[in-house]
């Protein structure tokens, strides 16, 4: 992605070749700050405050995690013991898993003299192939997006709905749900995007409309609950959400409130889709309602919020009423009846066990 007409990964390694770099998603969208991780524990906290944060963000950070911990002491033990600790950070993206398994599986068999190297050069291949995924589904997606815009008056747009960051800052490049966003816009389809602002930290209006506005995509962010009404209405054409972990039966777990936009896009005749990279499949489950984790996050995420006063100055302020519980699920799960498609970089699938399977024969065997 161009920022101030320079490129920019999410993560990649530092000059100095033993360091990493991150744009710390938690000044966005107020500031675009890099900052360093010099340690596996650097990593680790990247992650839990969400300094990097969106499954194969996660995935490739924690990677690099691992390096960075072999930089220090290669041992076997040191290995298995970041692993370990890297995997503690968010429960809910199985791409954490995923880019874990693949470290640890290729690393111990490497000698330990070789490991950091081995390492850094695992985490730039995870990197580069999350872009490779981001651009397939980008392709695949667009050609959805130019079936509609096929049947709509020359000029007219493309109503995309997207909920939370799927895009450039949740992956390594592109994104998942906004690649076909983005390849749409620059091959001349026109689009427009409602972005929901999702509650409570706002990934859409801090981080989605961040970057669309920095694409030059038209966009709209409205509150979580205007979707519904805004498809009841014909204004929304197609919905792409992003996820953190597919089920080998399809379904779908994704930020809180995708769940109840799928039912309203049901409800309407809006298709349904998701952006699936094949790293966030979990074929080792096949109920997502009852069987993935639920990461619970802190309350004070419902009752405070944090802004910028027409002054410039960042503030926090409480927003709920003084003595009120507050609950804070971080993700919900769609079921897979309730999708149209799942966009991976091997073409639109139906959301079943069958077609996911014949796909990603290797991912289904690895389970
Ligand atoms: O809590 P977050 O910001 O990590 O949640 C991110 C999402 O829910 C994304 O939609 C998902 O990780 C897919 S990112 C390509």
């Amino acid at each position: 992605m161009n920022v101030d007409g320079k490129k920019y990964r999410t993560i990649w390694l530092a000059q100095d070749g033993g360091s990493v770099e991150i744009i710390d998603q938690t000044k966005f969208p107020y500031a675009f700050e890099i900052i360093k991780l010099h340690t596996m524990e650097d990593a680790a906290h990247a992650i839990r405050v969400m300094q990097v944060r969106g499954a194969p963000l996660i995935g490739a950070t924690a990677a690099y995690g691992v390096a960075l911990a072999m930089r220090a002491d290669s041992s076997d033990e040191a290995l298995h013991n970041a692993c370990s600790a890297l995997l503690q950070t968010r429960p809910t993206a199985v791409n954490l898993h995923w880019a874990l398994d693949r470290a640890r599986k290729s690393l111990i068999q490497v000698a330990p003299a070789l490991r950091a190297a081995a390492a850094f050069t695992l985490a730039n291949e995870i990197c580069d192939e999350d872009i490779g995924i981001n651009m397939a589904i980008g392709m695949h997606g667009m050609e959805l997006i130019a079936a509609i815009s096929e049947t709509k008056r020359k000029g007219e747009p493309v109503n995309i709905l997207t909920h939370c960051n799927a895009g450039w800052l949740a992956t390594v490049d592109w994104g998942t749900a906004t690649a076909p966003v983005y390849m749409s816009h620059d091959g001349g389809i026109p689009v427009h995007v409602w972005v929901d602002e999702t509650r409570p930290r706002n990934q859409g209006a801090f981080l989605t409309a961040w970057e669309l506005g920095h694409h030059g995509v038209p966009h709209t962010v409205i509150v979580d609950n205007a979707g519904g009404h805004l498809m009841q209405h014909g204004q929304v054409d197609m919905v792409i959400t992003g996820t953190d972990r597919t089920t080998a039966s399809g379904d779908v777990r994704n930020k809180f409130g995708t769940y109840l936009k799928a039912l309203a896009a049901r409800d309407n005749d809006v298709p349904f889709y998701v952006a699936l990279p094949s790293p966030t499949i979990d074929c080792a489950l096949s109920d997502g309602v009852r069987e993935i984790p639920i990461e619970e996050r802190a309350g004070s995420e419902v009752s405070q919020m944090t802004g910028r006063t027409d002054r410039g100055d960042i503030q926090t302020i409480n927003i709920v009423a003084e003595g009120s519980d507050v609950g804070n699920p971080a993700f919900d799960v769609t079921p897979a009846r309730l999708v149209t498609g799942l966009i991976t970089e091997r073409g639109v699938l139906e959301p079943n066990r069958q077609a996911i399977a014949e796909a990603f024969p290797e991912r289904v065997k690895m389970s």
